[in-house]
């Protein structure tokens, strides 16, 4: 049987998730001078540019244009980009490598699920561009998370299908669209928030054999 992990990005592989909130509240009190509250930022975990853009600006009550819409999405982008330039090896979270290694020794193919269309650029300021063999482009995929789309393409990537993939997220729209896809979702994070096939706490805690053995239990 042919197996694969697939990998959310921000929050899960780097310790990048916290960046794009930085850059939403920065932007919302640049341009509306207005804080956006931290309930109404999580919201946006895993979500895209322009879903992200679209809940804060629907959660704040506050109307813009075409233009000016696209033109704050930009500007996110600037600074968060901004945010990313010192950005190198360290910056992948702890325990990430180990588990890359322990998952490609048990055979399973590795692909990347990640709404960001800055994944290339983290995964080479990680050393990380050779480790996935396929990496699902979210510009190609019809519908962002919490759809499953964008995993069902990196499953389609590694030739897996969706029932035979492991997926890791931090964020609840993530195991929305892992569950959604079929496959079985490992959460980083708070339970009570993912709602995950299995949890754990955090990066360092991920427990390999503990996913394994509770996967094969309910498959
Ligand atoms: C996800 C993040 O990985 O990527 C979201 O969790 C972000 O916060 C999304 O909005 C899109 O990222 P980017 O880099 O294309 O703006
Ligand atoms: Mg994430």
């Amino acid at each position: 049987m042919t197996k694969a992990a697939l990998f959310d990005l921000d929050g899960v592989i780097a310790d990048t998730a916290v960046y794009h909130l930085k850059a939403w509240r920065k932007l919302i009190q640049d341009h509306f001078n207005q804080d956006v509250p931290d309930g109404l930022l999580a919201q946006t975990k895993g979500l895209s540019r322009v879903d992200s853009l679209n809940a804060i600006l629907s959660g704040l009550d506050l109307t813009v244009s075409e233009e000016e819409f696209a033109r704050l999405a930009d500007e996110k982008n600037d600074l968060y980009r901004q945010s990313l330039a010192d950005l190198n090896e360290q910056g992948i979270l702890p325990g990430i490598s180990e588990l890359l290694a322990e998952l490609r020794k048990k055979d399973f193919h590795l692909a990347l699920a990640s709404a960001s269309h800055n994944a290339p650029l983290i995964l080479e300021k990680l050393g990380l561009s050779d480790s996935f063999e396929a990496i699902a482009d979210p510009r190609k995929v019809g519908r962002g998370k919490p759809a499953p789309d964008i995993f069902l393409a990196a499953a389609k990537g590694v030739n897996c299908k969706p029932e035979n993939c492991i997926a890791f997220e931090d964020s609840s729209a993530g195991i929305t669209a892992i569950k959604a896809a079929g496959s079985y979702a490992v959460g980083i994070g708070k339970q009570a928030e993912l709602n995950a096939d299995i949890c754990f706490p955090d990066t360092t805690s991920v427990d390999l054999d503990e996913i394994l053995s509770n996967w094969q239990e309910n498959k």
